[in-house]
């Protein structure tokens, strides 16, 4: 009896391994050599590895590896010298004059990295990316602060916010003045024709109607120019910074309407330091705004 013939597959010309399921043949193909060099060196690759490192699980114990390497005292080694660090930093942020810490350039590298992610954490939705701002929220790094920009009275706004639930709050308010009738349409509307007159620079008549208007209810508060008022937490009127809008509609509907933002207080949400460290930080924002 001869052996049956090698079947060769007609459209590969291969040989098949001889076994057929369900009609399909299967090729006689090899496995490629590349991968048996693969698997090869992958086995060796695990032998040596659980040699050197911990790898084997024992009853009370595990094979420590020859390198002795172990990961969790060197993360707590680590855990403990930052929070040395830290110690040391928390101390100094605390208790230093502002001023002092903002000329120190080490203390800035801190804060330009940690509280940067402070802004991003707690501040950013409203103030925007850098602090420049959204409509009805004020820019904090390029506008002329309404309760003064100096490190301190940054730390305190931050640290009571501003008609906010905090005992201290700061408090501020523009009034409604169309809206509770202290002044009629044409009035509101001459005031806010003044004010963006003052804004695009043009001379402007201080005999107007609208002049004469703002110097009866708005100076009390916004300054006899306009330019705000840090007693009052009143902003400048004049510059291009404007927290609800500073076309035409917008300035109408703030004198018609009112406003009374809310910038809540950090106080007891945030540590000491880390208070401390966003004042630093809106401070090295406000000086290096691009
Ligand atoms: C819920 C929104 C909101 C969040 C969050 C917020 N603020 Fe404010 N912030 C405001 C508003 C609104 C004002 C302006 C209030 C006003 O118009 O009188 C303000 C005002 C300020 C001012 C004073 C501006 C000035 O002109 O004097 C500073 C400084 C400030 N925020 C810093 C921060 C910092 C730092 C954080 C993060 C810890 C923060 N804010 C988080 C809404 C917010
Ligand atoms: C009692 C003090 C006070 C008086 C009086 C006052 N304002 Fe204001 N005004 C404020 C304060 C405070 C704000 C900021 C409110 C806020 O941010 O929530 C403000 C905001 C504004 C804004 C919005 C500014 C922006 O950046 O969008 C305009 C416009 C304005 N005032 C115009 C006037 C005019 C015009 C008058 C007079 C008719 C007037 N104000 C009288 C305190 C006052």
């Amino acid at each position: 009896m001869s052996a049956p013939a090698p079947d060769r597959d007609p459209v590969t010309g291969r040989l098949t391994t001889g076994h057929e399921w369900n009609g399909i043949k299967e090729l006689g193909t090899p496995v490629p050599r590349i991968v048996f060099i693969g698997l090869t060196l992958g086995a060796l690759y695990l032998i040596v590895w659980t040699i050197l490192m911990p790898a084997w699980p024992g009853i009370n114990s595990y094979t420590r590896g020859l390198l002795g390497i172990d990961q969790r005292t060197s993360v707590e080694a680590r855990v403990a010298l930052a929070r040395l660090e830290r110690a040391e930093w928390t101390q100094r942020i605390e208790t230093e004059p502002l001023a002092t810490l903002a000329s120190d350039p080490q203390v800035m590298n801190l804060v330009k990295g940690y509280g940067k992610t402070l802004f991003g954490d707690n501040c950013q939705a409203c103030h925007g990316g850098k602090g420049v701002g959204n409509s009805g929220f004020p820019n904090i790094s390029q506008a002329p602060l309404m309760w003064g920009d100096d490190l301190d009275t940054i730390h305190e706004t931050i640290r009571v916010g501003i008609n906010a639930a905090h005992p201290e709050t700061r408090f501020s308010q523009m009034l409604a003045f169309g809206r509770d009738g202290m002044l009629g349409r044409s009035d509101i509307l001459a005031v806010t024709d003044y004010l963006l007159a003052l804004g695009s620079g043009a001379s402007v008549d201080d005999m107007t109607h609208g002049a004469e208007v703002f110097a009866f209810n708005c100076a009390s508060c916004h300054g006899d120019n306009a330019r705000g008022s840090v007693d009052f937490g009143a902003p400048d009127l004049v510059d291009d910074h404007w927290i609800y809008g500073g076309y035409r509609q917008a300035v109408f509907n703030s004198i018609f309407t009112g406003r009374a933002g809310h910038m809540p207080s950090w106080e007891g949400r945030l540590s000491k330091a880390d208070l401390r460290i966003l004042a630093l930080y809106v401070g090295w924002l406000r000086e290096n705004q691009p």
